[in-house]
Parts: structure tokens; sequence; C-alpha cells
């Protein structure tokens, strides 16, 4: 029934305040009604206070035939009785309900400054009071004063009509009240519910501008800055596919034309050799271009694992330097390891190797012959620090905010040149990060580039 927020929210202040106004009013009203009715009980009792207190003073007929006249023209009844309870005189006719109440007064035990004998306003015609007359402790007569509960009635009802409307309009504004209150409340969500559906259909900015700094402003930014995240991840998966389809076509022309060329007749065996040599290098690029395709699609789905374990960081150096000491060679450029030794560090061996041997082939790739590259090992606080210095290119300055990008390349057709795909460092920082580390480049053109991987100190590892 209530699958409306504003119906709930609304349905449950208004059950939760309509309770709070009943009581309210039930207290009010019952204390209203209360007091009145003490009110006239009280009067009625010092009336007949005052008429004991004159006939005390004088207790002859002429005196209760003025108190009985006094009271004629009022709205009570006044009945004088001797201490037998003998009537005297009546102000007005006696009726049987007032023959009831004075038969069951006990008139022997009635305190000397009279009492209420009848207080049952809402079943009895009459509510009634004696007070006796005495004298020096001699008893002489009562004086009972009866009031019409007609009057009480009357009032009550008029209490009770008035409170009738009053609950009328009380309930009407909370009614009002609520429903504004819970529309300001659920407008700006159904304003997120729809921008979320507009999300989800593929449209990817939305702008809600809800201008509040509460809960719902916050979950609003939240869902605007969602949307634009969503935006930007599509530009870059069209720009990410663009650039694996453009990476992928170039090796298969390659391919296609030097197959094309192999088929050709007459071709001397050195000229298929050297064809056939080119189409293997394409094969090689493209297979590796795949490979590391894959462990970027690895760490997307969360299935790239780092499994650390206590290893020596002189370890890693020395096997990440042998795979690549020849190629530098070849490339007449040499490779020097400096820094601190015998320091422990808790690593995945595979995968931080796989980070060095990046590093390292940038600082070949990018630099020219003669110049040399440096591994240096440090320990700076908390941290492990490895840099892998080279004296190369460098990376313009503006450029630098986007080397970690996926297949980001600085110069495309210079980086195709020497081999790369721009997914390189962008699985070394990932695999950096997931060690709890970090890897930063710093790099000047013409002077050459840092990269600094930033582990954690070994006795920090189970803190
Ligand atoms: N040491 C360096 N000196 C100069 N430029 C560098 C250096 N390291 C990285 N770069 C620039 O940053 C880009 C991204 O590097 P990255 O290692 O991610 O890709 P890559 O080396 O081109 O290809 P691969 O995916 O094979 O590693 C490179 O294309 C290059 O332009
Ligand atoms: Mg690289």
């Amino acid at each position: 029934m209530f699958t409306k927020l504003s119906l709930k929210i609304g349905f449950l202040f208004f059950a939760c305040i309509l309770l709070i106004e009943s009581l309210l009013f039930y207290t009010l009203y019952a204390t209203l009604v209360n007091d009145r009715v003490d009110e006239v009980m009280e009067s009625l009792l010092a009336r007949g206070e005052t008429h004991s207190a004159v006939l005390a003073m004088s207790f002859k007929k002429e005196t209760m035939e003025h108190v009985g006249m006094m009271e004629a023209a009022s709205s009570f009844s006044v009945i004088v009785t001797d201490e037998k309870g003998q009537v005297l005189i009546h102000s007005d006719p006696i009726e049987p309900e007032m023959k009831t109440v004075m038969d069951n007064t006990d008139f022997a035990s009635m305190p000397a400054d009279g009492q209420v004998i009848e207080a049952h306003w809402s079943e009895k015609k009459y509510i009634a009071s004696d007070s006796p007359v005495m004298k020096e402790g001699d008893h002489f007569g009562h004086v009972f004063m009866f009031s019409d509960t007609e009057g009480i009635a009357r009032m009550v009802d008029n209490l009770q009509k008035q409170f009738f409307w009053a609950g009328v309009i009380t309930v009407a504004l909370t009614v009002v009240t609520i429903l504004g209150l819970s529309r300001l409340i659920t407008l700006p969500l159904i304003k997120m519910k729809k921008a979320t559906e507009q999300l989800s259909l593929g449209h990817h900015q939305v702008d809600l501008m809800i201008d509040r700094n509460d809960e719902l402003g916050e979950l609003a930014a939240a869902i605007t800055k969602l949307s634009k995240d969503l935006d930007q991840l599509k530009k870059t998966r069209h720009e990410f596919l663009g650039s694996i389809s453009h990476e992928l076509r170039t090796p298969l022309t390659y391919i296609k034309g030097y197959s094309d060329i192999l088929n050709r007749p007459g071709l001397s065996e050195k000229e298929k050799e050297k064809y056939a040599t080119i189409i293997q290098e394409e094969t090689t690029r493209l297979t590796s271009f795949i490979q590391e395709l894959f462990e970027l699609a690895k760490m997307d789905q969360h299935e790239f694992h780092i499994l650390k374990k206590e290893e020596s960081l002189d370890e890693l150096i020395e096997s990440a330097t042998n795979l690549v000491s020849a190629s530098f060679a070849r490339e007449g450029k040499s490779l020097l390891v400096s820094g601190k030794k015998n320091i422990q560090v808790m690593i995945d061996m595979e995968r931080m190797q796989q980070v060095l041997l990046n590093l390292l082939d940038n600082a070949r790739k990018y630099s020219q012959a003669g110049f040399s590259t440096s591994i240096n090992v440090l320990e700076r606080g908390n941290e492990v620090v490895i840099q892998v210095k080279d004296e190369g290119i460098g990376i313009p300055k503006n450029e630098i905010p986007f080397i970690f990008d996926r297949l980001y390349r600085v110069e495309k057709s210079r980086s195709r040149e020497s081999g790369g795909f721009g997914i390189g460092l962008s699985i070394a920082k990932e695999i950096v990060e997931a060690h709890g580390g970090l890897l930063e480049i710093q790099s000047e053109t013409g002077v050459g580039t840092e990269a600094i991987v930033r582990l954690k100190r070994k006795e920090d590892w189970n803190v």
C-alpha cells in the first residue's frame, strides 16, 4: 500500500504526531473539566458554609426563611433540617433525588466545616453538600445545598465541542505540514532516482544541481560525480579500444603485406629469409602486446594476486639486471648498481621483477648508446627506495601526468620504433600499489628520467 517513500514518511509522522496530540488534548481536556467541576463544588460548599455560619448565630425561623428566600432566587437549592434530618425549610420543591441524598447522609459523623456529599455530576441530577450548624460544640441542624448538574454537563459539552474543532483543525494542519515536509524530503530523492535511471540508460551527463549541504546534497553530489566518472570511463574505453585496434592493425598489415610478398614467385632465399624475419618479429610483438593486454584484463577482474614473501632486495635486483644486462651491453649502454645491501623486503618476487624489468627496459629504450643507467637502493624513514635513473631523452613536463595511463606513449612513432605499447608503466604502478608502495616518475627532457619505487620497510609489515 505504502510504496511511496513520501507516503511512508508522511504516515509515520502523522501517526506519531496524532498520538502525541491526542495525549496532550486528553490531558488538557481532563484537567479543564476537573478544575471547572471542582470550582462548582467548592462554591457550593462555600455557600452552604456561609448559611450555616449565619444560622449558627441565629437558628430561628425568620433567619431560615431568609436563607431559603436567598437561594430561591439563585440557581442553587437549599434545605435546612434539624440535627436529626427533619426538614425545617426548603428554597425549592424537594425532589426525590434530593431526598435520597439526605437519607443516605450520616448526620452524626459530618465534619464541622461540612463536605460535598454527592459529587457524581455525570450520573446524578444534583451535586450536593452538607454543612452542619454548630454552636459551641452543639449540633443544631444541617444546611444541604444542591446544584443542578445540567450546568456542569452543558459546560463539559461545550468544552467537548471546542476540543473537537480544535482537534479537527490541528489534524488538518498536521496533514498539510507533513505532506509539504515529506515532499520536501522526497522531491530530491525522486530527482536522483530519475537521474540514476538516465545513467543506466547510458546518458552519462547528469547534473543534479541540488543546492543543499545535508546528506541528500552529498548523495546528489556523489551521483553527479558518478555520472562524470562514467562519462570519463566511456571516453577512456573508447580511446582505449581505438588504440588497441590501431596497435593490432599495424603489425597485422605488415604480416599480411610480407606474407603476400613471400608468395610471389622468383624471390631469392635471402629475400625470403628477410621477410620471414619481419613476419616473425611482428608476430612476437603482437604476442607480447596481447600478453600485456591480458595482464591488464586480469588486473581489472581482480584476478591478479600478489603473494608476498620475505625476499632479499639484492636478489631481486640481481635477477633483474642479469636478465637485461645482455641487451644493455649489445646497445653499448652501461648498467650500474649501487646503494644499501642486505635489505629484506616483503614482496611477490615475480611481480616486482616485472616492475624492475619494465623500468630498466624503459631506461634502455629511451636512452642513446654510451649513456648509463643506475639502480640505487636506499632506506628513507619507513621506506625502502629503489631508484632507476637513466640519462636518456626524458619526458616533457606536460606529458608526465599521463605516462601511467594505459596505452599512453609520449611520441607514438618513436616508441613504436623502440617496440613500446604504453602499457608497461600502468602495470608496474598497479603492482607496486598492490604491494602498498608507490611508483613515481621524475624526468627532464634531454637530462634523463628517474623512476622511484617506494616500498614499506620490513619492520612495518605487521603494523
Ligand atoms: N625512462 C624513460 N625515458 C623517456 N621516456 C619514458 C621513459 N619511461 C617511459 N617513458 C615514456 O612513457 C611512455 C609509457 O611508458 P610504458 O613503459 O608504459 O610504455 P612503453 O615502454 O612505451 O611500452 P611497454 O608497454 O612495452 O612498456 C613511453 O612510451 C615513453 O614515451
Ligand atoms: Mg615500458
